[in-house]
């Protein structure tokens, strides 16, 4: 998608429903730095409401209350007597987005706005189908609330029910959630059923793995909030050093992230995926409960030949650990036996099952690399526990039918954290970058139908920065956009 109007009519269509429901549209740097002052009267806007003034929300710098905006974005800094490495872990925590209390909203946001400003969308007649493993399309079923259109949400049957719980409430029509076969790892059954939804012109596939606005997203804004976070941590420790970027890879949007902070500090950028599926790791394939990071094919979106490193994290390591954090007696055990900051594993509210892989995965690296006190590791928790609060207590069913002891948790802070070692570390050769790049093909070029043309280009770096390049353009027709939709209450002040 270019720049560039193709629709006047369908725009005009746009702007008349922003006029309608009294919103404008943040533009991504405002997104990526949002004013000190926020939206004029969203402080007194619930997050969790489908208000046009809470896409000012869209962003890493919410406080902890979700309701006002704070200096750094929230974060964790993970020490040695938790994770066994020198190297600092900082986790930045996305549960503080509105909505959805994930950072997938940011990709939905950005992935149907080129749309509107270009008239590629008419959130009057047009339905906006969200393909996802389950926070995305909960994302665009948000945004498309908000804007009075139809959001169709679809995903893999097998996601956590938390999930199913908040579209069934946010939907306008049972039937705008579509249920496809399998789970995390079931892609292509997704992209199967886009394809059928796509006969209808009505349905515009907003797909999170090939929209280049995915990439573009988290380049400005998460890259930034991490480098944020990075610039604030070095006043304190000036010998601090950012070593690397870890990002457990869905669409591969978040990891778009590691070309904005390589760019900034030559971190390397690092990806993860499960051991259950090792697709980036050995071509291979498998299912997994690590809920949020599709496999079995490369997104288009990935910028694999600027990847440094595949990790592999088992699955029974996140779900051992979702316990571990996430239970009264886990939590007693960290901080009584281990003495562990109570502070800190309370925090563990804010990491879900695809944080602690990242952690894991950043642990991992950490020894791979024999990263010491100043080489900083920097991960994200893109989603709270609460998302998976019954995937715990089917684990505590099938594993410890009789209750989880404290003979338990010292068994499975023994087994699953204490013995993390740096197997399933990939330090990527030119080589081993190309064959992940060429695996991508099958997905994209055979199936998808892409050209070879429009493949191959992606390559090359040059690509990608192109691509950024085009993200002040965006902002402008964002700018014009608003402009036309005239002042309205959900308007920034800054
Ligand atoms: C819980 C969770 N973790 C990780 C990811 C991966 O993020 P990305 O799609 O940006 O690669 C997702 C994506 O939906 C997710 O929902």
């Amino acid at each position: 998608m270019r720049p560039i109007v193709v629709d006047p009519s369908r725009r005009r269509a746009a702007i008349t429903r922003l006029q309608q429901v009294k919103g404008q549209l943040p533009t991504w740097s405002e997104l990526a730095e949002p004013g000190p002052g926020g939206c004029s009267h969203l402080s007194a806007i619930d997050p969790d409401a489908p208000d046009p003034a809470n896409l000012w929300r869209v962003h890493w710098f919410n406080d902890t209350s979700r309701t006002r905006r704070s200096e750094i974005p929230a974060h964790l800094v993970l020490p040695r007597e938790l994770t066994g490495v020198d190297a600092p872990i900082v986790v930045l925590i996305g549960r503080h987005f509105p909505m959805i209390a994930a950072h997938k909203v940011l990709a939905a946001y950005a992935c149907l706005v080129p749309r509107l400003v270009t008239g590629q969308f008419d959130p009057g007649s047009d339905r906006a189908v969200w393909p996802s493993t389950g926070n995305y399309c909960r994302g665009g079923v948000a945004i498309s609330r908000i804007l009075g259109c139809r959001g169709v949400a679809v995903l893999p049957a097998g996601m956590s029910r938390e999930r199913f719980d908040w579209l069934s409430k946010w939907v306008a029509d049972p039937a705008d959630i579509i249920r496809t076969p399998g789970t995390e790892s079931n892609v292509k059954e997704i992209y199967d059923r886009c394809a059928e939804l796509a006969q209808d012109p009505d349905n515009v596939i907003l797909n999170q793995f090939s929209e280049f606005a995915n990439y573009l997203i988290h380049y400005r804004c998460t890259g930034h909030a991490f480098d944020r976070v990075f610039s604030h941590l070095k006043t304190a420790h000036r010998g601090y050093r950012l070593a690397a970027f870890v990002s457990a890879t869905g669409s591969a949007g978040t990891i778009a992230a590691g070309d904005y902070l390589k760019t900034m500090h030559r971190a390397r950028t690092v990806a993860v995926e499960a051991l259950e599926c090792p697709t980036m790791l050995r071509n291979g394939y498998g299912e997994h409960n690590i809920q949020g990071i599709g496999d079995k094919h490369i997104p288009l979106i990935h910028n694999v030949m600027n990847t440094d490193v595949v990790v592999g994290v088992s699955d029974r390591t996140s779900d051992a650990l979702n316990h571990l954090f996430n239970s009264d007696v886990g939590r007693r055990y960290l901080t009584v036996r281990r003495r562990i900051d109570p502070n800190l594993v309370r925090q563990f509210d804010d990491v879900g099952v695809s944080g602690l892989a990242n952690i894991v995965a950043s642990i991992k690296l950490a020894r791979h690399l024999e990263l010491g006190p100043d080489d900083v590791v920097m991960t994200v928790a893109t989603d709270g526990a609460a998302m998976y609060a019954t995937e715990r207590r089917s684990y505590e069913e099938r594993r410890y039918p009789d209750g989880f002891d404290e003979i338990n948790t010292g068994e499975v802070t023994g087994r699953y954290l204490d013995a993390i070692a740096d197997d399933h570390v990939l330090e990527l050769s030119h080589g081993e970058r190309t064959r992940i790049f060429n695996l991508g093909y099958y997905t994209w070029v055979e199936q998808q139908g892409v050209s070879l043309e429009d493949f191959d280009r992606r390559k090359d770096q040059r690509f990608w920065q192109g691509l950024v390049e085009t993200i002040p353009e965006w902002d402008r027709l964002i700018d014009e956009f608003n402009e036309e939709v005239g002042h309205v209450a959900g308007r920034r002040v800054s």
